[in-house]
């Protein structure tokens, strides 16, 4: 049997995304980013954002479907992400993705953007041979760290929909804390990227951050305290005189050092606590090749990281991929109770929210 051919939408942030996957293969896959839209604001401005989805979210959909050569005709499942994110930008995707349900007569499958990101690393490109295919289908006890701009979990994997928090930031997500200090820095937004550049030319040992919440006995995050270490440092610096250059990299190597010491830190205390075959690493900041060494090395285990840096962000292929695992399982919603979930936390089933039958009968 062939795998379902699934058009997934996802606007649950600041990027407007459509894609089209048949089982785990991504087709296409269309970002169309607001990024320069929400730079003079230094973060994401909801309506804003609203706005820019309800522009794009037409083009962006039909060129996914161009792009995998594809009609409508072929498609088995319309996808969409109903949560967590942004109450206003949820609306457009759910509102376009229900109408194409209705104009076409598609089943519709709701998607959690956690599961999305956790899930994005089994995406895998048209090109690959059926034995690499088989090879990456293997797979032992999973821990999944999704690390962006909203989110910092820690997720063991029972099985695909069967998700537990082990632990999770208690304030501010690592993407978020990094785009705040780079926003003290002047750097731009988001500026996970661009410390991860000028870190690479600076000293990591040149400025001392602390290790927080070593003394709680959970696996929980913290990045506040490491912000206000740095802002207190930043004003103690340029107090004296603004920064040189090359104090402005050796305090994105310390800080980026101190965010993922800390995650790592945490990490190590699940290891210990548990047995975990591989880690699985996804959201944004997951595209960070010294987060990603740093793991490897130490942990010793296997890691797998989506294949693509445009799988790490947010995009629709990741739910595409995980609406897969539901179209197998018939989870599909029944239209009239679709709506957004902002708060929607992965681990949480929402039974009601599913409404399980065949695809043809909805
Ligand atoms: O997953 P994502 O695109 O959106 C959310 O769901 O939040 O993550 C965006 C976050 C931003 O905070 C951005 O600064 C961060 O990912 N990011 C990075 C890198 N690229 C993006 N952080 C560290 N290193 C990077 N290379
Ligand atoms: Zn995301």
């Amino acid at each position: 049997m062939t795998s379902p051919i699934i058009l997934s939408i996802d606007t649950s942030c600041d990027d407007t995304s459509a894609a089209v996957t048949q089982g785990l293969t991504v087709l296409s896959n269309i970002v169309a980013s607001q990024v320069e839209l929400h730079k003079q604001y230094g973060g994401v401005f909801p309506t804003v954002a609203k706005q820019a989805h309800q522009q794009n979210i037409e083009p962006t959909v039909n060129l996914a479907l161009k792009r995998a050569h594809l009609t409508w005709e072929k498609i088995d499942a319309i996808a969409v992400t109903i949560g967590p994110g942004l109450a206003p930008a949820l609306e457009i995707g759910i509102n376009y993705a229900k109408n194409l349900a209705r104009k076409f007569d598609k089943p519709i499958i709701a998607v959690n953007h956690l599961e999305g990101h956790l899930l994005s690393v089994l995406a895998q490109p048209n090109s690959l041979s059926t034995e690499a295919r088989r090879a990456k289908e293997d797979r032992s006890s999973v821990l999944s760290l999704i690390v962006s701009g909203g989110h910092t979990q820690f997720v063991k994997v029972n099985q695909i929909g069967d998700y537990q928090i082990l632990g999770q930031t208690i304030d501010d997500a690592a993407g978020e804390v990094l785009d705040k200090v780079g926003r003290m820095l002047n750097l731009g937004y988001p500026a996970g990227g661009i410390i991860e550049k000028f870190a690479r030319l600076g000293d990591e040992q040149a400025f001392k951050f602390p290790l927080p919440m070593t003394t709680t006995h959970d696996f929980n995050l913290s990045f506040s305290g490491l912000k206000t270490f740095a802002r207190n440092l930043l004003e103690k610096l340029t107090g004296q005189k603004p920064l040189t250059k090359t104090q402005i990299y050796d305090f994105c190597a310390s800080f980026q050092t101190a965010v993922f010491k800390h995650i790592f830190y945490k990490l190590n205390k699940i290891l210990q606590n548990d047995n975990f075959g591989e880690i699985w690493l996804g959201g944004g900041v997951s595209a960070n090749i010294k987060l990603r060494f740093m793991i490897r090395k130490s942990t010793g285990l296997k890691l797998r990281i989506p294949h693509t840096k445009k799988l790490c962000a947010d995009n629709a292929a990741m739910i595409g991929v995980a609406a897969y695992f539901k179209f197998l399982k018939n989870e599909f919603s029944a239209l009239e109770n679709l709506d957004r979930q902002p708060n929607w936390p992965l681990g949480d089933t929402q039974s009601n929210l599913f409404h399980t039958t065949s695809p043809g009968l909805i």
